[in-house]
């Protein structure tokens, strides 16, 4: 999808094995120099939980200024078992931060999410950013994680389908290549 934003070009896309560079790079700048984020994308991108079409790029100016990448997970309890997403990591350029670059992936990625007919997205996240988004803090609604010791307001879930938070209870377990 490409847009013109105040005169500047703007392309928002699916990732494809080009950009893996670029995205490892990406994150290591934006997570301040570390290179967990961009290693955990790199556990995500080789298992089954990787869904191709939610790991999203964008580029401006045609630089690679922006990622995210929403993958499966499962909410268990007693009865059911129930595959969600969770979105991690998300980052932009720290040159182009606060240009609204996370705003347009947080929303293509709560839209394809939708597309795919999935039912709720899950994350870890600062408190104010997200609610914007539909983000709501998780445990109000009878879901439970373990195996991050967070704080309530952090662990948050947004419904992308309607009544889904009425039907899934439990925990939510992030697949091993998160740990
Ligand atoms: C979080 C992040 C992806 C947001 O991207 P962005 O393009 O700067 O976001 P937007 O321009 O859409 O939104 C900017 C707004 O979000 C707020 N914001 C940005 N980062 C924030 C953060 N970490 N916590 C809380 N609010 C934040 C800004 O205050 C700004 O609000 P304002 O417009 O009222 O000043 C980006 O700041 C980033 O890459 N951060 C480093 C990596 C990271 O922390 N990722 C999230 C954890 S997985």
């Amino acid at each position: 999808m490409k847009t013109a934003d105040r005169g500047v070009n703007v392309l928002i896309r699916t990732e494809n094995h080009h950009d893996y560079k670029n995205v490892f790079n990406l994150h290591y700048s934006a997570f301040g120099n570390r290179e967990d984020e961009s290693r955990l994308i790199e556990r995500i991108r080789k298992s089954d939980g990787f869904i191709r079409e939610l790991s999203i790029v964008i580029e401006q100016e045609g630089l690679l200024v922006g990622h995210i990448l929403i993958s499966k997970a499962k909410v268990m309890n007693e009865q059911q078992e129930k595959e969600v997403l969770v979105l991690a990591p998300i980052a932009v350029d720290p040159q182009v931060q606060r240009s609204g670059i996370g705003k347009k992936l947080m929303e293509e990625g709560i839209r394809r999410s939708k597309e795919l007919g999935f039912g709720l997205i899950f994350l870890i996240g600062h408190p104010t950013y997200y609610p914007k988004f539909g983000f709501k803090p998780a445990r109000e609604f009878g879901l439970e994680l373990k195996q991050y010791k967070v704080p309530d307001d952090v662990f948050m879930v947004v419904e992308i389908r309607n009544g889904e938070l009425e039907k899934v209870k439990g925990e939510l377990l992030y697949p091993e290549v998160f740990f």
